[in-house]
């Protein structure tokens, strides 16, 4: 299953509701949090309870939802009024821990019960690194599993938690401690097993800015990347979809340890390739749809 572009879609709003399916993205996420006025939530989950029924039939694109913070009323609304619907899964934000996805799977465990559903069709994808307590508990996510599909992690709500008058600097590069929980975020995925997704870039307009982030993401192992508007999409696709230079290289390395049975370590114009190398080659060929990892 696979993540490369994660569309947020205001939950209120019937326009880009109506936008979101035709943008490309890989997962839709229909947002009853933070883009949704308090005003308007219950508004926003009827819509989104809506939309979702008119969806049986899942198109390509998997349709998740992001509830209110996990302990508050409204998210038990949320998830009361939305899982007998099927999203694809639940985007939990503001988590503190481990502890709170489990809670979660247990409650959509018995919402699932309830509606007819397989237990433990309803994936999760923590927003992992919104609360300062979380940040001590992203190597921790393996127990989560199997329902766990990724782990990604956002900068705004940890900023203002912590009173940080700013998490880039005048460069627009993230400050240290953001690069800090980027990383935590990206290891504590891959020590889980599950999808490591990048945050959004916020400057929609900006898509010179955009493609060389999702360069940096999937230089350093991201999978994914959260996007807020349908022109990121396709930016963000391309950028996690390896390009015919990479699917060519990692067919030379491939055919080079083939063509050298029981040797592991070899060079390739004057570079040493040992089995990591073989590895990542698998992995560029895998991710481009061209046989899986080993
Ligand atoms: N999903 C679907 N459609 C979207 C969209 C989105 N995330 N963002 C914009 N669109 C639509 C707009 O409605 C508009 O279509 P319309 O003219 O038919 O209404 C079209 O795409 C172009 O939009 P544009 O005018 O460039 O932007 P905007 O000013 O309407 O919206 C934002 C800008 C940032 C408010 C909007 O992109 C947005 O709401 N993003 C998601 C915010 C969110 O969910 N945040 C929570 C996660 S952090
Ligand atoms: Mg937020």
């Amino acid at each position: 299953m696979s993540a490369r572009s994660l569309l947020f879609v205001p939950g209120d709003s019937d326009r880009k509701l109506a936008k979101c399916l035709s943008a490309g993205a890989d997962l839709v996420i229909l947002d009853l949090e933070d883009s949704v006025v308090p005003a308007q939530k219950a508004a926003a989950r009827g819509r989104v309870r809506e939309f979702l029924g008119a969806q049986r039939e899942r198109s390509a694109t998997q349709l998740w939802v992001r509830i209110n913070a996990f302990d508050s009323a409204a998210a038990r609304e949320d998830l009361a009024a939305l899982v007998g619907s099927r999203p694809d899964g639940i985007v939990q934000p503001k988590v503190r821990g481990p502890e709170d996805v489990l809670a979660l799977a247990s409650r959509l465990e018995a919402l699932e019960r309830k509606s007819g559903l397989g237990v433990g069709v309803v994936r999760i994808l923590p927003v992992a690194t919104e609360t300062p307590a979380a940040v001590f508990s992203l190597g921790g996510y393996a127990r989560c599993a199997p329902r766990l599909f990724g782990l990604t992690w956002g900068a705004e709500d940890l900023s203002s938690a912590i009173g940080a008058t700013a998490n880039k600097d005048a460069a627009g590069e993230w400050t240290a401690p953001y690069q800090v929980v980027r990383a935590l975020c990206l290891f504590g995925a891959h020590a889980a097993g599950v999808a490591a997704i990048d945050t959004l870039y916020a400057d929609f307009r900006d898509p010179a800015g955009l493609r060389a982030a999702c360069a940096q993401a999937r230089r350093d192992g991201f999978g994914g990347k959260l996007a807020i508007h349908p022109d990121q999409v396709p930016i963000i696709n391309e950028g996690f979809t390896p390009s015919a230079a990479e699917i060519a290289a990692a067919r030379e390395v491939v055919a080079l340890f083939a063509a050298n049975p029981g040797v592991a370590a070899l060079q390739l114009g004057g570079q040493m390739l040992d089995l990591p190398h073989l590895r990542q080659a698998e992995r560029t060929l895998a991710r481009a749809g061209l046989g899986a990892p080993r």
